[in-house]
């Protein structure tokens, strides 16, 4: 029986696919300026410089577009914490250094354009914000003591890189701005293009180990959580914004899990071992469970709109 490869291995042997993954991202990723999604125009000084400070009459976004840009937001600012572990994960020296940097770059991008939005056009309490930003930053990110390594990371991102752009993708649309609405979908893009990166890694990792690749992804969908949990007010916030369909169960099954797997032909392929094979069975199992919990998510969600429908309640978007 020949041994499992170390994650040190998997990453090394997976340098040239990292190196031409990076190359393929670098040729089609297109130079965008935050500044250049942000109306200026609508600024103007708080008290501490002679102005007024925020007041909630001044805010154009509904409650759900609140939420989900604080959300958003609060994770893009979380940065440094998954730099430091994809780096821990990722980083061996050459093209993954290169894709590290480049892809950390990139995100900060997110955070910059996304705070300039919502200070300038008042979209939410300023004050509040960074209050919410310094607990949540200060806390950091921490995957479970067990969750080093490439195979696990790289299924997570993968993931989240999906999550991340549906979720930004549909807080655009609520947002009732088409300012905002243009500079969401262009992080969406890019949030697009990492996922690629990151997919194609894992397929990559999936071609070299199958069995231990497809047990590091059943283990990431069995516990997997939003970037942003723990974060104040998450649970608030995310069951606001499954309610109104910016991230919800069915989002998560049908425009996260299920193409991602079905790239990876998961339920097609052969190399897999009686292990690879348990892997594949409980994942299978999963995504039954998944169904099931769509299906009830969504009676549950529908009682609840219907009720606060015939209250007079007013759907927010
Ligand atoms: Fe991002
Ligand atoms: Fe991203």
């Amino acid at each position: 029986m020949t041994r499992d490869l170390t994650q040190l291995e998997i990453l090394t042997e997976l340098e040239p696919v990292a190196e031409e993954n990076l190359n393929r991202h670098l040729s089609i990723t297109k130079d965008w300026h935050p500044h250049d999604y942000v109306p200026w125009d609508e600024g103007r000084n708080f008290a501490a410089m002679g102005g007024i400070d925020w007041d909630p009459e001044q805010s154009q976004l509904n409650e759900v577009a609140k939420a989900a840009m604080i959300t958003n937001l609060l994770t893009e600012d979380n940065l440094p914490s998954y730099h430091r572990i994809i780096s821990e994960a990722f980083d061996n020296g050459g093209a993954w250094r290169t894709w590290v940097g480049r892809w950390t770059a990139e995100e900060n991008r997110h955070g910059i354009v996304m705070r300039d939005y919502l200070v300038v056009t008042r979209g939410v309490d300023p004050v509040a914000l960074e209050n919410a930003r310094m607990v949540h930053m200060t806390n950091g990110v921490h995957s479970p003591e067990n969750w080093g390594g490439f195979l696990l990371n790289i299924a997570y991102v993968t993931f989240q890189e999906l999550a991340t752009r549906v979720s930004h993708r549909n807080t655009g649309k609520v947002c009732n701005d088409p300012i905002a609405d243009r500079m969401l979908q262009r992080i969406a893009a890019d949030e697009n293009l990492h996922m690629i990166f990151y997919r194609n890694m894992c397929g990559a990792g999936l071609d070299l180990v199958p069995d231990q690749a497809i047990e590091a992804i059943a283990i990431i969908l069995e516990n997997f959580v939003m970037p942003g949990y723990g974060m104040p007010n998450f649970r608030r916030n995310g069951a606001l914004m499954a309610k109104h369909g910016i991230y919800d169960l069915r989002q998560h099954l049908e425009e996260v899990v299920q193409p991602c797997l079905k790239i990876w032909d998961i339920f097609e392929r052969t190399d897999f071992s009686p292990r690879g094979e348990q892997a594949r069975d409980r994942l299978g199992a999963y995504l039954e469970k998944l169904e099931q919990d769509v299906a009830k998510f969504e009676e549950q969600r529908d009682r609840l709109l219907a009720r606060e429908a015939a209250r007079g309640l007013l759907p927010v978007s």
